[in-house]
């Protein structure tokens, strides 16, 4: 049965390990350009409703690295929602091809894509959520100090229900995997309480620590790593814009002086794209703390693991068990995927 990549809450905190470690290793043979081709002559179509940088760019390439093909397609250039229904439009799709990466405005677009598509779905962002940004920052976070289990990390800006999904994806999958997770947001862009509850209830079981507050100093102050995102976005009206501005401004930025407020060890991350002299200055997203490059680079080792583990499963584990020897790499990636089965 096929199965999609679209919410944290729908993983254990295991399968979640699992893919942070096929990503390192999926990273290592890249890096090593013995990246098997799993996905030969396989396809994906890639509906992208809304602009993107990283997220098209590194499942495109991760496609091409894998053997495979990924179609882009903007929402002018096929019939979704207008003169065909999503349903539809899935079922095409999925006859076609092997697996649909869908960014959509509204959540519920991806669920219904889900819904009727024969093969699996992965979320390349909403409204509600962003897990392949998520998979990518837990890694990237694992890889800078090598474990999991324990890391303090601090967002600080918006948490509320309205636009936070990259923040409310790292608090699934920090309270899932066992980060402590200090949250600075004003009172008014500060996530919901049913929202808290369901993390505040995986944090139960993986023992992080949940602490929200509207001080960014005292969020920081035991960080590991400073995180902030955008508080506008391209479509926003003027006045909303402004509106935000002024609850954000200047307190919530991160500038040297919050930096400094932080242990002197702490890494400042960006799901980008920033909105440099806004939500982070200059100075620190250009300084040695800032490790933003390194987490858009793991965009690319995430998709990658996320294109093998739900579209490629099946092909990497008979290239094992056919015992395909060209790269040292297969046997390794597919004893991972065995743990996801
Ligand atoms: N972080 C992220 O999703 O970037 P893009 O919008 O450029 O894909």
């Amino acid at each position: 049965m096929k199965k999609d990549y679209i919410d944290i809450q729908d993983f254990s905190a295991e399968e979640l390990e699992t893919l942070i470690e096929l990503t390192g290793v999926v990273k290592r043979a890249s890096k090593a350009r013995a990246l098997p081709d799993l996905l030969y002559k396989r396809s994906i179509a890639m509906i992208f409703e809304e602009p993107s940088t990283r997220t098209r760019t590194s499942f495109e390439v991760a496609m091409t690295l894998l053997g495979g093909h990924g179609l882009y397609m903007r929402p002018g250039d096929i019939h979704l929602g207008r003169r065909e229904i999503i349903a539809d439009t899935s079922r095409v799709l999925s006859s076609m091809c092997d697996g649909i990466v869908i960014r959509a405005l509204h959540h519920k677009d991806i669920l219904e894509m889900a819904k009727h598509s024969a093969v699996p779905v992965i979320n390349a962002m909403g409204d509600m959520n962003h897990p392949a940004q998520a998979l990518c920052d837990a890694f990237t976070m694992f890889e800078k100090v090598g474990k999991i289990k324990g890391v303090n990390l601090a967002f600080v800006g918006d948490s509320s229900k309205e636009m936070a999904a990259v923040c409310r994806d790292l608090m699934r999958i920090s309270s899932k995997l066992g980060i402590n997770f200090y949250l600075a947001s004003p009172r008014e862009y500060q996530a919901e309480e049913e929202f808290l509850k369901q993390i505040r209830m995986n944090a139960k079981l993986s023992g992080s620590k949940i602490v929200t507050t509207e001080e960014p100093r005292e969020a920081v102050s035991q960080a590991d790593f400073i995180y902030t995102d955008e508080w506008t976005w391209y479509d926003l009206d003027e006045d909303e814009v402004k509106k935000r501005l002024e609850a954000f401004m200047p307190k919530y930025q991160i500038n040297s002086k919050l930096m400094k407020a932080a242990p002197a060890h702490c890494k400042f991350m960006h799901c980008l794209p920033a909105m440099r002299g806004t939500e982070v200055t200059d100075e620190v997203m250009d300084s040695e703390q800032s490790i933003v490059f390194d987490e858009a680079e793991n965009r690319l080792y995430a998709e990658e693991a996320l294109l093998v583990a739900f579209i490629g499963k099946g092909v990497a584990l008979s290239a094992v068990e056919r015992g395909r020897k060209e790269s040292e790499y297969v046997e390794e990636i597919g004893r991972i995927l065995k743990k996801l089965l």
